[in-house]
């Protein structure tokens, strides 16, 4: 494994988002959102932790840079806070917050480190939460389209490569659907909740989402892109689903799975439908683009993002098609475990966290050969240690190399079969606030004592640094 042997031109990058780096969350001007009033609730996440202060990358981003420029990584991922731009979600500007993504961009830029600037991760202003339901009301299509507008007129001079949202099935299905991520809604009784509010929230939320990044990709086609010259996309999460035996039915539930991963968006990206089996089985829940939508959302990405973690084994649950448990399935599907009891591979930190690294080689060329063949970003992969380890045992991360050497040799086991894989993004740059875990999950390649806030680059950013050591081809 070497850098050469990627295509000339890939790009090697760490990632993070806002609300888990940056802290600060209440300083210079920034209004709330979603996830600083939804984790009030005492038991949402697991050491009843804030992203108050975090990593405070907010004040400390120029070390945070330098250390990425050490690792020789190419690029950042990294999101903009909608609300410390916009504190009502709309309106005045609080300039101290773009000030802040000035100072971070120039200095990645200073660096020699690309800014890959990604405008939504999870965390919608609580204002328009507050008043029009948020990513339930149409109204937030214009609005988002306004704030990331605003951001390309921005920043775009400097910033290149453009992300509309991260992970839109995870806001839909763990926001609204069993209500374990902000805003916390459900559709039926499900962990957390216990009212119900409707089955077919989740499907309006996506729809929503799908239509503002598609209007967000339009203003920037219309306006920017030719001059500005970057380009844009979306960031979708991709568990691959490997059917547990050859059996049609195994195979068709996997399928089905995917459709309801990726395909609930990549679909009507790439064809401007919704994936078939979503039809069939979601039914009037599913709202209908309208044929001034189908063009707008069709074609509406120069790249999708795919992150990556796991794989899980699918098969057939026989469910009775039609009820609430039918889609539940499909979406908080898979088994890591064998029916001998064996498990996919061994385990992270994280419970749902299995290393199969096969399973990206596999997602991957999925994509190249169900969606026709996207310009693709690997825009997250990693794993986890725990949060209480001492740090020693936390630098010498050796599974986590094993984990991110075997994984890259599958990536680029894709790539030589024809996928079209432009760059690779570890998620994530140093330990950081794991949502629902809060600081009881490590991600990261730099360990951060959270007392002192001092950062440890650990084995693996070395192993990063000698990998990359070779210049950018
Ligand atoms: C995402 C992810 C990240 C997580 C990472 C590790 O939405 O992109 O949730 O924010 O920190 O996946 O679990």
């Amino acid at each position: 494994l070497s850098r050469e042997g990627f295509p000339p031109g890939f790009v090697f990058g760490t990632a993070t988002s806002a609300y888990q780096v940056e802290g600060a969350a209440d300083k210079d001007g920034r209004g709330p959102s979603i996830w600083d009033v939804f984790i009030r609730k005492p038991g949402v996440v697991a050491d009843n932790s804030t992203g108050e202060v975090s990593v405070d990358e907010y004040h400390r981003y120029k070390e945070d840079v330098d250390i990425m420029a050490d690792m020789n990584m190419d690029a950042y991922r990294f999101s903009i806070s909608w609300s410390r731009i916009f504190p009502e979600g709309v309106g005045r500007v609080n300039q101290k917050g773009v000030d802040y993504y000035n100072r971070l961009i120039d200095y990645l830029l200073e660096r020699g480190v690309t800014p890959y600037a990604n405008l939504y991760h999870y965390d919608l202003p609580e204002a328009l939460e507050e008043s029009y339901n948020g990513l339930l009301n149409r109204r937030v299509v214009d609005d988002f389209a306004d704030y990331a507008e605003f951001c390309f007129k921005t920043f775009g001079d400097r910033v290149k490569n453009w992300m509309t949202f991260n992970e839109p099935r995870v806001v839909a299905a763990l926001g609204y659907d069993n209500g374990i991520f902000a805003p916390g809604r459900c559709s039926a009784p499900f962990g957390n909740c216990t009212a119900g509010n409707s089955t077919t929230e989740p499907y309006i939320v996506a729809h929503n989402l799908i239509l503002s990044h598609a209007s967000a990709v339009k203003r920037y086609r219309e306006k920017y892109q030719a001059t500005q010259k970057g380009r844009i996309g979306i960031l979708l999460d991709f568990v691959w689903y490997e059917p547990l035996t050859a059996a049609k039915a195994d195979v068709r539930a996997a399928q089905r799975s995917r459709d309801f991963h990726v395909g609930w968006f990549l679909h009507p990206i790439v064809y401007g439908t919704y994936p078939r089996s979503m039809v069939r089985i979601v039914g009037d829940r599913l709202p209908k683009f309208t044929n001034e939508e189908v063009e707008m959302v069709k074609g509406s990405i120069d790249f999708v993002g795919i992150n990556h973690y796991t794989t899980y084994y699918m098969y057939d649950q026989h469910i009775r098609k039609g009820t609430v448990m039918d889609y539940q399935m499909e979406w908080h599907a898979g088994f890591a475990f064998a029916r001998d009891g064996k498990p996919i591979g061994p385990r992270a930190y994280s419970p749902g966290l299995y290393m199969v690294p096969w399973g990206i080689y596999k997602a991957v060329t999925c994509i190249k050969e169900n969606y026709k063949n996207p310009t693709i970003i690997l825009s997250e992969n990693g794993m986890d240690y725990p949060g209480n380890v001492t740090l020693l045992a936390s630098v010498h991360d050796t599974k986590r190399i094993d984990y991110y050497r075997s994984y890259l040799i599958n990536l680029k086991k894709a790539i030589d079969d024809g996928a079209n894989v432009v760059g690779y993004f570890a998620w994530s740059l140093l330990d950081n606030f794991e949502w629902l875990s809060g600081y009881t999950s490590r991600f990261g390649l730099v360990y951060v004592n959270y007392q002192t806030l001092k950062r440890y680059p650990k084995m693996s950013a070395s192993w990063f640094r000698h990998l990359l050591q070779s210049k950018s081809n």
